[in-house]
């Protein structure tokens, strides 16, 4: 595949606006897509903020920060991303709503785009199937913080091509980023192991094993993780997480990854975590 110049994201939440300013400032021009105009405006300012604070840090030059904010086209028109050469999706994650914007990108995306997801769970073969173009839809999946964090997993899905395939590794690796590969099951690797861990601290907070600070500092002291597991989760969004335990639990079959009721509980109150305000694990 030729250069990759333009991509365009969908979802301009905490992924989509990480995935757009990792590709503005390694030299890609980017149309950043939301339905909702306040999503735009918020991932805006993340953006400028974050590279500023990269640019503070010695980690960015001014240079291409300036660049990268020139680079980055912000947009509610699906049409603009006729020119993407690559299309990556960061929207909710439900397969419902993911499977018919697939569809409807199908429709818009020039002949050669390659159509990504970063979905953190989902079939990329059910994605890929609801287009003309299954063999150029792939699973890129970026850990967040995307401009901080230094994996991108990539999945195929049934009928994934190699050039498909090898253009999204080269795309990643210009990123900086090291790549592994999964295979299409519920999950993938990350959160096939990462989504069980912290499902289960919610079991031990939820039987009243120990306080949600010893479990965060149990798992952070003990054994060396950034963040806590509830405090992970909190950063990554409960909804995020459910949406996952849920796919992990259909699609593998087992009751061993059942949803843990007070996960569910504070998710039907509305308590998202970071993104939203920051919950500090009331009891309701
Ligand atoms: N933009 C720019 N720079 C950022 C940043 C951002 N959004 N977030 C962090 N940084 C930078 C900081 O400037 C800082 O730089 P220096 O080292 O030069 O000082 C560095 O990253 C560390 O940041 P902080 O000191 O503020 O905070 P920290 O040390 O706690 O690091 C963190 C923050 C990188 C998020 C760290 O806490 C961490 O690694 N947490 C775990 C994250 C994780 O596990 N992510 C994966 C979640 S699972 C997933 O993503 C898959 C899924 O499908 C759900
Ligand atoms: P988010 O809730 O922060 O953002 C989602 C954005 O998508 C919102 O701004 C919403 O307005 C927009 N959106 C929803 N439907 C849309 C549509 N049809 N068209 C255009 N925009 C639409 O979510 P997020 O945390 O950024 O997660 C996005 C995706 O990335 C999910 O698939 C999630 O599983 C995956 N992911 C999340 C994380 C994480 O830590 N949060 C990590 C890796 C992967």
């Amino acid at each position: 595949m030729a250069e990759i110049k333009t991509i365009g994201v969908v979802g301009g939440g905490q992924m989509g606006s990480g995935i757009a300013q990792l590709a503005a400032v390694n030299g890609v021009d980017v149309w950043l897509l939301d339905t909702d105009a306040n999503a735009l405006t918020r991932a805006t300012k993340a953006i400028s903020s974050s590279i500023q604070r990269l640019v503070s840090k010695g980690h960015l030059s001014q240079a291409i920060g300036t660049d990268a904010l020139r680079r980055l086209r912000c947009t509610s028109k699906l049409e603009d991303l006729h020119s993407a050469d690559v299309i990556i999706e960061a929207i909710v994650e439900s397969e419902n709503v993911k499977k018919s914007l697939f569809s409807e990108l199908d429709k818009i995306a020039k002949v050669s785009a390659i159509l990504a997801s970063n979905t953190s769970s989902i079939s990329i073969t059910r994605l890929a199937a609801t287009t003309n173009r299954p063999h150029q839809v792939i699973g890129m999946h970026f850990m967040n913080p995307p401009p901080i964090m230094k994996l991108v997993e990539i999945i195929r899905g049934a009928d994934t091509s190699d050039d498909t395939f090898n253009a999204t590794k080269v795309l990643a690796e210009r990123f900086g980023k090291t790549v592994i590969c999964s295979q299409d099951y519920s999950g993938f690797i990350v959160n096939r192991i990462l989504m069980p861990m912290i499902n289960e601290a919610f079991y031990a907070l939820y039987t009243g094993v120990a306080t949600k600070e010893d479990i965060d500092t149990g798992m952070k002291l003990g054994t060396n993780h950034p963040m806590g597991p509830l405090e992970l989760a909190d950063f990554i969004g409960l909804d995020v997480c459910l949406s996952i335990m849920k796919v992990l639990h259909v699609g593998l079959g087992d009751n061993k990854y059942a949803p843990c009721p007070l996960l569910v509980r504070y998710v039907d109150a509305g308590h998202l975590g970071k993104k939203q305000v920051s919950i500090i694990y009331p009891c309701i």
